[in-house]
């Protein structure tokens, strides 16, 4: 039995989107691939907002995250974190051999501009990162008000997960300053997992070239050349990019302004939910998520049983993540996702609670 995705990532997938996939193969170095390749650059670029080259990764996120730092740390890494995802990104560069040092706010918290300040005051640093929306916890930081502080630092490259926040919520790399804007697709695109894409400011393209140890899979100066030829270094998902190409004409069918709405709603809708359900938020007021909620457990509620009672009527639910597992849980209100979805498993998680609590 098929088990709806209400976990946050990967997400519940239309079927329309499956069926987008199924498109007959095409080679990667034939003209029509070019032809996809490009449409499907040029939408991402609109709903960036961006002229920056926008690039498509065949990997999950992590592939990017780990590229992005062996393309543009070339003196010392500052990982900022709140949440399982950024804590791993610093494991991730001190494994790639780059010299970086975390600056960890506690889950639940955003990072903070002044946290940021404080850290590349000291002039030690070339490169940052951040993740926008940390799955873990449900906490978006506030990107406007790092990247007003990043102004002040225009020789720290900028390096931005915004894995579980790209089009769910208005980002515009050009305006915010960011290096590299990156996501998986799993996410709030509504697509299966396998592909990442991410946006690259020109300084940033052209300071990977003075870079060493870039590697082969995830060097942006090979990036940057197939794109010119709307290419792909190696062999691409050609079967997820079809579905891309699917999910932005629906993107802009809807319309942006009606997506972020939509997304809103949710959350305000879950949010609420959660709280009349006797728990809490996990999440900072003022950094709560968009996309996902994380509830705060009552203590009274067995999650595991929860979640089994949930599996055996064909619904996946989260019982948290890493460190804080069972002492919180996660809904996605993401990617195709509507009011009605919310409903649907209000009343069926208002059905089993009474049968899973103390
Ligand atoms: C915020 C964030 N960053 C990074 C990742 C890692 O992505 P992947 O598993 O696609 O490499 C995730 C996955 O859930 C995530 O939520």
């Amino acid at each position: 039995m098929h088990k709806k995705l209400y976990i946050p990532g990967p997400v519940e997938i239309a079927p329309d989107v499956y069926e987008a996939m199924c498109a007959p193969m095409i080679g990667h170095r034939m003209p029509e691939y070019a032809e996809l390749h490009r449409r499907v650059t040029q939408h991402l670029k609109c709903l960036l907002n961006t002229k920056d080259p926008v690039f498509l990764s065949t990997s999950s996120a992590f592939g990017v995250m780990e590229g992005a730092v062996r393309n543009l740390v070339q003196k010392r890494c500052a990982n900022f974190a709140n949440g399982a995802f950024s804590a791993k990104w610093h494991d991730v560069t001190r494994r790639c051999g780059i010299e970086a040092d975390l600056f960890a706010a506690e889950w639940g918290e955003p990072v903070t501009a002044d946290m940021v300040d404080q850290a590349l005051a000291t002039g030690r640093y070339d490169a940052m990162t951040l993740v926008h929306n940390e799955t873990s916890t449900g906490v978006m930081s506030p990107l406007s008000e790092i990247a007003a502080v990043m102004r002040r630092y225009p020789d720290v490259t900028f390096i931005v997960d915004t894995v579980s926040s790209m089009s769910a919520v208005p980002l515009d790399p050009q305006e915010l300053g960011t290096d590299v804007c990156l996501a998986g697709v799993q996410k709030a695109f509504g697509l299966p997992p396998g592909l990442a894409v991410f946006a690259v400011a020109r300084r940033a393209l052209e300071k990977a070239k003075n870079t060493p140890n870039r590697g082969y899979y995830f060097d942006f100066e090979e990036f940057e050349k197939n794109d010119a030829k709307d290419n792909t270094p190696s062999t691409p998902c050609i079967s997820l990019i079809y579905a891309l190409a699917h999910q932005l004409e629906k993107m802009f069918a809807e319309g942006l302004e009606n997506r972020y709405a939509r997304h809103r709603q949710m959350a305000d809708a879950v949010r609420g939910w959660v709280q009349q359900q006797g728990f809490g938020l996990f999440a900072a007021e003022g950094a709560r998520s968009l996309t996902l909620t994380c509830a705060r457990n009552d203590e009274r509620t067995d999650l595991e049983a929860l979640k089994r009672l949930a599996a055996e009527r064909g619904y996946a639910i989260d019982n948290g993540y890493g460190k804080i597992k069972n002492q919180t849980f996660r809904i996605a209100h993401m990617a195709d996702f509507t009011m009605a979805d919310m409903e649907e498993l209000f009343g069926l998680l208002e059905e089993l609670l009474p049968r899973v609590r103390k």
